[in-house]
């Protein structure tokens, strides 16, 4: 299997050409099915062709994952209850169902603004999986509020409401949640490239170091700009995307080869936080 590289093409191909058992994490930001413009795939499928599709990708990707693996699979409101049921029927377990909390969504005229998407978290094996609670600790409110000396100094394991950006919001989105709060990103932002829906570098991070360590396998089967490749690399760990846009997968490679050349221009991945200081 060819590693740390984007395979151009139709993931359930590739992924029936790799071997079983043979990668630590698979995240999935699938299209959502509504209506997204893309170069190459069509976004507005036939409700009942898309969930046929979904149930496919779905099982190939599983079928990769070694015993010890985790799924993550992003997904919007439209379609995430289809894609719980698809993946339990996999007999894979759910461990949190987070919700990313974001800024920088469309405006609606007349309805409320969206400002989340779903991310469904699931293991192969409930009793046997990868998960590092010290390379995702977050300071608790007993230690940022309550200056309480009970407080854990080490922090505490962030909630399924993630807020990763938790200074623009202290009141409602605390940084230990399961709601995450990370900005789109938006046209300004240094990590911008060119893709309509690219995933924040820190959502990935978050992912990749709780559920992965250096040196594991990270398979994104939906590359689109290369965000998860991206992150694997930064964070030491060995990746492999399929696209099935050219016109994307070149765009990865040339992301990937600015990491190479050190003329990345993102904020640096985080370093592991060892300890979180408490307020006096
Ligand atoms: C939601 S985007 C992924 C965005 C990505 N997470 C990022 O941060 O840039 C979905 C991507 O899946 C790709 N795609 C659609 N159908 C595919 C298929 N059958 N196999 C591989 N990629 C596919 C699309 O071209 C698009 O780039």
């Amino acid at each position: 299997m060819r590693l740390n590289d984007v395979i151009e093409g139709d993931c359930i191909d590739v992924l029936a050409r790799m071997p079983a058992e043979s990668v630590d994490l698979v995240f999935a930001d699938p299209p959502f099915n509504i209506g997204y413009q893309y170069d190459v795939y069509d976004d507005r499928r036939a409700k009942a062709d898309y969930l046929d599709w979904t149930a496919k990708w779905i099982a190939a990707a599983t079928r990769v994952l070694k015993p010890s693996g985790s799924f993550f699979l992003a997904i919007g409101d439209e379609f995430v209850a289809e894609h719980k049921v698809r993946l339990d029927e996999q007999s894979l377990t759910m461990r949190n169902w987070i919700v990313w909390h974001y800024t920088f969504g469309v405006n609606c005229a007349k309805k409320f603004n969206r400002s989340h998407a779903h991310i469904l978290y699931y293991v192969r094996d409930p009793k046997h999986y990868k998960f590092n609670p010290d390379s995702v600790r977050v300071p608790s409110a007993r230690m940022t509020t309550y200056a309480d000396r009970r407080a854990n100094p080490v922090g505490k394991l962030p909630d399924d409401t993630w807020v990763l950006r938790p200074q623009e919001s202290d009141e409602h989105f605390r940084p230990d949640s399961d709601t995450w709060f990370v900005s789109r990103v938006c046209g300004t932002f240094k990590e911008r490239v060119s893709h309509p829906c690219q995933m924040p570098e820190a959502v990935l991070e978050r992912i990749i170091r709780v559920a992965t360590d250096e040196g594991d396998v990270v398979l994104d089967p939906f590359a689109g700009s290369g965000t998860t490749l991206a992150v694997a690399k930064k964070l030491g760990r060995k990746y492999l995307g399929i696209e099935l846009s050219e016109q994307y997968a070149d765009g990865v490679r040339k992301r990937l080869q600015m990491i190479e050349f050190g003329a990345d221009e993102t904020e640096p991945v985080a370093p592991v936080k060892k300890r979180v200081p408490v307020r006096k």
